[in-house]
């Protein structure tokens, strides 16, 4: 497996794939980053179509697969690995899923085991790195909510949240080695309940709002209390929730 080939980034223009790109160019790498918009560095080429799918994978030593549109993640994979099986290319396919998905029954995690199962049966040199919730995500969570006069989170569910930079740290490291097969999931720092990271944002936010502890039925959340999206793996992510708070945009 060659190291220093092209680098193929999808999802590149994403949360995650902006963090996993700019990691690669620290370490003087200049991905390949596919995207359906042009811009600077950027492949134009659209998963769900497959159009401009040939020209960004051709050649490439490794293919990075961030991208993600919930709902269409199974096709968007398929297509991409016929655009691989096309050009006759033979990367090591690096796919970030997310811990758990299997244990939680979520249509959005099903969908993300079915990408696990195309990938593992892909006949391609292949890398699964499941990851916890991004600190991103329950911030946008906790704004889409903070307009109420009380923040409301299930209760008794606890969450790893790990950041981006700390993910991306771990592909660039898996996209300059061999494949892995199921890489040890990576979580964050810390476990926190739903009600500790909601005091946290609030501090850090600046806003006042009693936390409102809600009792949650159904399978969905009974899947979150098992606590089946939290890493055991004893290597964690660095970066903890205050610390991301501290740096995100408005605060
Ligand atoms: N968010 C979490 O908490 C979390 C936790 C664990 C794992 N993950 C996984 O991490 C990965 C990245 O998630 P994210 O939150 O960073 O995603 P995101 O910010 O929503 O970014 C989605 C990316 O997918 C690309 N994309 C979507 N549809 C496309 C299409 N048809 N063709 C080409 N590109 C397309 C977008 O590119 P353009 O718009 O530029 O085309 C964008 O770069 C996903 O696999 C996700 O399941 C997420």
């Amino acid at each position: 497996m060659t190291t220093d080939g092209t680098i193929v980034v999808t999802g590149g223009t994403g949360t995650l794939g902006r963090a996993v790109v700019a990691r690669l160019r620290d370490a003087g790498r200049e991905p390949r980053v596919l995207s359906r918009r042009a811009g600077p560095g950027r492949t134009v080429g659209d998963l769900d179509t497959g159009a401009g799918l040939d020209d960004a994978v051709r050649g490439a030593s490794v293919v990075l697969h961030a991208a993600t549109r919930p709902g269409h993640d199974v096709a968007a994979t398929a297509n991409l690995l016929r655009a691989v099986r096309r050009t006759g290319s033979h990367p090591h396919l690096i796919v970030v899923s997310i811990v758990g998905a299997d244990r939680i029954s979520l249509g959005y995690y099903r969908q993300k085991v079915a990408v696990e199962d195309l990938v593992t049966s892909s006949g391609l040199p292949w890398t699964i790195q499941r990851a916890t919730q991004f600190h991103d995500l329950l911030d946008t969570i906790f704004c889409y909510t903070s307009w109420l006069p009380v923040l409301p989170v299930p209760a008794d569910v606890r969450f790893q949240p790990v950041d981006v930079r700390d993910l991306a740290e771990r592909l660039a490291t898996l996209a300059a080695g061999k494949p892995a097969g199921r890489a040890p999931d990576l979580g964050g720092p810390e476990v926190l309940s739903m009600g500790e990271l909601a005091g946290v944002w609030l501090a850090v936010r600046g806003r006042r709002r009693p936390v409102l502890r809600v009792r949650v039925p159904g399978a969905v959340v009974r899947g979150f209390r098992s606590g089946a999206n939290l890493a055991a793996h004893r290597e964690r992510g660095r970066i903890t929730f205050v610390e991301f708070l501290g740096r995100a945009p408005g605060t």
